[in-house]
């Protein structure tokens, strides 16, 4: 524990930038947890029993309990909940609710809020980010940050608005520092995500980013092979049309690749017309 009194203003203002540099930006309790003491408490060995005159084995009562698959069980168990609940909803209130109740994902522990949607539930477009980033995370609402304010500029480029898209993520709860989702929390929150496209049925889909794009078609190649390039994306009896596209947080960070992004744009701007005629400029 950091004895305050003894570190001078400067030094404490030092170490809180140190700690928001390296993505932790906040506190879970008031005690800080020792992992490392607690992983190895459960690595010491256990004391071997004393030798007997004949090596027999001790009784089964005093047999260590087996380890290991408690982790993997509490993962295979939220899992089932997760599809479970998933399943049960009717529509997309219900799976707002049912998500707001589900404590299989950890991601939900360090976040404020849940972040669920934004935009329109009925839209022909439904675009899926990675997940909420801090802004998201204070308002409850997805791609309101910087990424969110670039994604509009670019919806508007071939005019498109909020009111013609609905907006999701593949995880719905900020990960600490912005870190990407684990394949763990992924997997948890897909049934989620899933059902909220089949409830949102859009005729488009716009996967923003390599963490959409893989975890929804199912895929391990990387968003720059996959971007720009028309997928099926099966749900229910449906097929869905799937565009990955670059996420506008990288495209933030690496501004040469939106000329990239705009030939995808372009792609789903010509779809669109393609499918609902030149002259609506925006879906309806
Ligand atoms: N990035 C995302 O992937 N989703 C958001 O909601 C915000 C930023």
């Amino acid at each position: 524990m950091i004895d305050a009194d003894a570190m001078d203003r400067e030094a404490l203002a030092a170490l809180l930038r140190w700690y928001a540099a390296m993505g932790v930006d906040r506190a879970l309790a008031d005690e800080p947890i020792d992992r490392f003491a607690q992983s190895a408490r459960k690595a010491a060995p256990v004391d071997p029993p004393a030798p007997t005159a004949r090596s027999s084995p001790p009784p089964a009562s005093r047999q260590p309990p087996p380890r290991a698959p408690a982790a993997v069980l509490s993962q295979d168990a939220a899992a089932a909940g997760a599809r479970e609940q998933a399943a049960r909803a009717k529509d997309l209130e219900e799976l707002r609710e049912k998500l707001a109740a589900f404590d299989g994902c950890a991601l939900k522990n360090s976040a404020t809020q849940l972040v669920f949607a934004d935009g329109a539930p009925g839209a022909k477009i439904m675009i899926v980010g990675e997940g909420p980033g801090a802004d998201e995370d204070r308002i409850g609402r997805p791609f309101v940050g910087r990424a969110g304010q670039l994604l509009d500029r670019m919806l508007a480029a071939i005019g498109l608005d909020r009111s013609k898209v609905y907006i999701a993520n593949v995880v719905p709860w900020r990960p600490p520092g912005n870190r990407t989702p684990t394949p763990q929390e992924l997997a948890l929150c897909l049934p989620f995500v899933r059902r909220q496209i089949e409830l949102v049925a859009p005729d488009f889909l716009v996967l923003l980013g390599a963490s959409a794009a893989q975890t929804l078609l199912d895929e391990k190649e990387g968003i720059m092979r996959l971007r720009g390039h028309w997928r099926d994306y099966h749900c229910g009896d449906r097929t869905i049309r799937a565009l990955p596209m670059l996420h506008p947080a990288y495209l933030l960070r690496a501004p040469l690749k939106k000329a990239q992004a705009w030939r995808d744009l372009r792609t789903l701007r010509h779809a669109l017309d393609q499918k609902y005629g030149r002259d609506s400029a925006g879906v309806s």
